[in-house]
């Protein structure tokens, strides 16, 4: 376990009615540790945000994320969202690259690197992921891909505008398949991640930087995970969405 920032968020993607998103956290908030001492995050779909916001009232262990938001400022761009409105409604972190946004919804570097600076000026953290398919490690070129998604998107900022970056590791062949990575696989990758960010910006920055895994990760094999030096925490799709398994990761530190 290493001495920085432990976080778990909860990525809930495209699931819930609102009422079945406040029991959700109905059960997050009656199944948590509170001495627990990771920072707690969901990302629910972008209606539930305020609602559940209104919803935690005073209760701040909980912080809530965006899973997108749009690279203009403002303007007409219909069905879009911006990370000013996200800040307005109290939102304080917001996903940006999940490999879904950039498979299905082709999301390209250039956006990337616009979304991040809109979250930046609004003082949203933005929880950057990266990851490489399977075909792409099946040829060990993953190490080479998942430098180009960091220093395409990220070498054009000061580290001190980053202060709030997050980066997940989620490799798209551990998403939504049941297969994680190995502990070895994902703190070799956090290392490498770590080693980008110091060449790119120095060494504290990287020593600082919160990076998460995510793919598959569980109640079973978080522990696993969580204890690698350089994994900082997880960013969990399908066992967030289960009240029992979401509080179980974040008590697997
Ligand atoms: P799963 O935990 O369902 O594999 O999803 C991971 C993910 O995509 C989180 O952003």
């Amino acid at each position: 376990m290493s001495f920085r920032r432990k976080i778990v968020a909860g990525n809930w993607k495209m699931n819930n009615s609102l009422s079945e998103a406040l029991n959700l956290i109905d059960g997050i908030l009656s199944n948590l540790d509170t001495r627990t001492t990771a920072e707690i995050i969901v990302c629910p779909a972008y209606t539930f945000i305020g609602p559940i916001i209104n919803h935690l009232k005073d209760f701040n262990r909980i912080k809530l994320g965006a899973q997108n938001c749009s690279e203009h400022v403002s303007g007409a761009y219909t069905g879009e969202v911006s990370a000013q409105m996200l800040k307005s409604i109290e939102c304080d972190y917001v996903i940006i690259g999940h490999s879904e946004r950039r498979i299905y919804f082709n999301e390209t570097n250039t956006q990337l690197k616009e979304k991040i600076k809109r979250a930046l000026e609004n003082g949203l953290a933005p929880i950057f992921c990266v990851g490489e398919k399977m075909e792409e490690r099946k040829n060990r070129t993953h190490f080479n891909l998942v430098r180009d998604q960091i220093k395409n998107v990220l070498s054009s900022f000061k580290a001190k505008e980053l202060e709030k970056l997050i980066i997940a590791y989620e490799p798209v062949w551990a998403i939504g398949t049941g297969v994680t990575a190995t502990s070895a696989e994902a703190q070799e990758m956090h290392v490498f991640i770590r080693q980008i960010i110091s060449e790119l910006f120095d060494q504290e920055f990287a020593r600082e930087l919160p990076i998460l895994y995510g793919g598959s990760c569980n109640p079973q094999n978080a522990k696993e995970l969580f204890s690698c030096d350089d994994v900082d925490g997880g960013l969990i799709g399908g066992a967030s969405l289960k009240a029992n398994d979401f509080c179980s990761i974040i008590q697997s530190f």
